[in-house]
């Protein structure tokens, strides 16, 4: 059974004016997310995924859909019940949120004071999540003292000691530099890892979803417009707002203004060849083309690693008569995907899609 559950969620606010729409964050939303799972919620500004975290979070009520969050239908429940399922889940923000007047140790005990924990409980603890987010040395530090990224591990520590078994991280690592962002994204990936806990991720950072999703849902206009394994949504995305999220951080793909100027540069015929993980082999493409008798040169790719698994494009300048490259295109369309660039003679782009 899954840990989170949304069935057709919408939620709507009234108008912002008398005669104006109510506007509509999130609409018809549904999707699963499993025990165990990393699953990121990308999509532009506005795109509606603070709201559906806000949803999942029980911090504000659904205007219709179904919403089961760890085996528990949140949109039937009392607010003393809703204080409990807020209780299992752990959240982490762009801002870090924490207590400036309260000291890194104080921070992370908050939560369990509140949760009514005994003193010494609560000092084992807390130790014990320094030790994990390793600031041990900065217990008595305030938070104006530490660096982002220092700010963001005591974010997770706090978020993480009631021990919930759902962890929601809406921007947080959107305030960091690359590295910090690195640094905070493994820490993320062990705490799911070792402590099992299924974390949601929302960002309009590929790079994020790439490094620590293992599902990815994009939404745009309150909706999400595709869901699955972040392998294959990255190496095949479907939805036009997917392939233009993907493209931003997928080697490998020429853009139409590449493109253009390696036809300028290149002599021949300009084919991208993308193979994924398992299902083709690139070696395979350039002995096609050395049988058919025809002169190939490499002039753009890349491959791409997610976690573990690999997936990438060349593009080769394919030189030789027009029949003897369509012959070699379709036999090596049985086992790659061919998409040729449209030509500077303006002929049509020849487009095999075979899988
Ligand atoms: N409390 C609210 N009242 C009215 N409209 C709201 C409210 N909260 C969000 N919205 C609207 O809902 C839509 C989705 O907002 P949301 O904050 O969920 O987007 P987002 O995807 O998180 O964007 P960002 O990437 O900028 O954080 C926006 O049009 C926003 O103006
Ligand atoms: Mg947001």
């Amino acid at each position: 059974m899954p840990i989170v559950s949304l069935q057709g969620v919408t939620k709507s606010y009234p108008p912002a004016t008398k005669d104006g729409a109510p506007v509509v964050a999130v609409d018809d939303v549904s999707l699963d997310i499993a025990q165990g799972d990393v699953f990121g919620i990308i999509g532009y500004s506005g795109a509606g995924k603070s709201t559906l975290v806000r949803l999942i979070n029980a911090l504000e009520p659904t205007t219709s859909g179904r919403l089961v969050v760890d085996g528990v239908d949140v949109t039937t429940l009392s607010e003393r019940e809703l204080r409990r399922v807020r209780g299992g889940i752990g959240m982490i923000f762009q801002q870090f949120n924490l207590f400036s007047a309260k000291t890194v140790r104080a921070n992370i005990a908050y939560p369990l004071r509140l949760a009514g924990w005994a003193k010494a409980d609560i000092e084992a603890r807390v130790t014990e999540l320094l030790a994990f987010v390793g600031l041990s040395d900065k217990a008595r530090a305030y938070p104006e003292q530490l660096s982002g990224g220092q700010k963001q591990r005591v974010g997770i520590a706090r978020a993480l000691a009631t021990r919930p078994a759902i962890l929601l991280a809406d921007e947080a690592t959107s305030a960091l530099d690359p590295q910090t962002t690195h640094e905070v994204l493994e820490l993320l990936d062990r705490v799911n890892r070792e402590q099992g806990v299924t974390i949601v991720v929302i960002t309009h950072e590929m790079d994020v979803i790439q490094t620590l999703a293992t599902k990815v849902a994009v939404m745009e206009n309150g909706r999400v417009v595709e869901q699955g394994d972040v392998f294959e949504v990255f190496s095949n995305p479907q939805n036009p707002a997917s392939q233009r999220f993907v493209g931003t951080v997928i080697k490998g793909v020429p853009s139409p203004a590449e493109q253009a100027s390696l036809q300028a540069r290149h002599e021949g015929r300009l084919v991208t060849f993308s193979f994924r993980d398992g299902d083709s082999s690139q070696a395979q493409v350039f002995l096609d083309l050395a049988e058919a008798g025809l002169g190939f040169e490499l002039v753009y790719g890349g491959i791409n690693d997610i976690r573990g698994r690999a997936f990438g494009h060349l593009t080769l300048a394919i030189r030789g008569s027009d029949a003897a490259i369509d012959a070699a295109l379709t036999k090596i369309g049985a086992h790659a995907t061919v998409t040729e660039a449209a030509r500077a003679t303006g002929a049509a782009a020849a487009e095999g899609e075979v899988r």
